[in-house]
């Protein structure tokens, strides 16, 4: 069997192409294996898992521990909420005390860009990067590539838009990353206040014309406005934002094409995008949740294969 270029999975930016399709290879059959009457291949029976989420999560949570789950793993979840966190333990010592319980892997969502690669650094586990800050969420753009893919036959020369709320976006970059190891032309489209100043150093385009966006791509992946993170006032109001950066059905009824639409939720329906397109044929939003536990199969296989157990 081929394996990874890496150990864990810390960014898409340390994975080359043969890593990528490697994953989409797996993810092919294990999603045959979902969609059986029995979801199950017992292959890493002697794997314990730890699902580290220091931020909230629904998608990701879930669909790690359906993966891990779907693969025979021991699985234990921790919520910072209910954890001795707030009696001030640090990270390291967090994961070291998991990690004594004989722990293999940790899954890491944290709120600090570069937590995982951090982690890495400092215990002896294999680190998955469940999404750190504004900077990865690697599964995410490996779902949703390979969702476009299983749409339109493959990702070179697509042209695919990413709009919105870039700056706050961990999505935004690995999608970026992984679109163009994939041979994809990628355009950033949002108000200038939350596109950054270094997308001119990835080779991406940036547009502030939504509507002349749309009609230049094959598929457009439309971010999550991050209220939870608008306290600059980084656009007038959430009506504002979506009069001039929503999309809508009359903007798509415009086109001269249909085009695929993703979205990574949660979704903030009427702000970003209006409810109507969500549940529209162009949509694949629930392609990219389903696909998620398929790619997620994958990436805990290649990892666990170089272990040594
Ligand atoms: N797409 C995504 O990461 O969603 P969650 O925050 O619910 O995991």
């Amino acid at each position: 069997m081929k394996h990874l270029s890496v150990n864990h999975l810390l960014g898409i930016k340390y994975l080359n192409k043969d890593d990528i399709n490697l994953i989409f290879h797996l993810a092919n059959s294990f999603k045959e294996v979902l969609n059986r009457p029995i979801k199950k291949v017992p292959t890493l029976r002697d794997l314990t898992v730890a699902n580290l989420f220091f931020e909230s999560s629904t998608r990701t949570r879930i669909s790690f521990e359906l993966a891990q789950k779907r693969l025979g793993a021991d699985v234990v979840n921790f919520s910072a909420g209910t954890s001795s966190l707030s009696k001030g333990e640090s990270l390291i010592d967090t994961a070291n005390n998991i990690l004594a319980m004989k722990v293999d892997v940790i899954v890491l969502r944290h709120s600090n860009p570069g937590a995982a690669e951090f982690l890495s650094n400092h215990v002896k586990s294999v680190i998955v990067n469940a999404g750190d800050g504004s900077h990865e969420h690697p599964t995410q753009a490996l779902l949703d590539a390979f969702s476009i893919r299983e749409k339109l036959g493959s990702i070179k020369n697509k042209k695919v838009l990413i709009i919105g709320d870039v700056k706050h976006s961990r999505v935004a970059l690995s999608n970026i990353f992984c679109l163009q190891k994939l041979g994809a032309k990628v355009r950033v489209c949002g108000p200038s206040t939350l596109i950054p100043k270094y997308l001119n150093k990835l080779d991406v385009e940036v547009s502030h014309n939504l509507k002349e966006s749309l009609e230049w791509c094959d598929v457009a992946n439309i971010l999550r406005i991050q209220l939870e993170r608008q306290k600059n006032n980084f656009f007038p109001s959430n009506r504002e934002y979506a009069m001039l950066f929503g999309v809508n059905q009359e903007l798509l009824s415009s086109l001269s094409q249909d085009i695929l639409l993703l979205h990574p939720g949660p979704i903030n329906r009427g702000v970003e995008v209006t409810s109507d397109v969500v549940d529209s044929h162009n949509s694949i939003v629930l392609n990219q949740v389903e696909n998620g536990v398929a790619i997620r199969m994958a990436i805990l296989y290649l990892l666990a294969a170089k272990i040594k157990r």
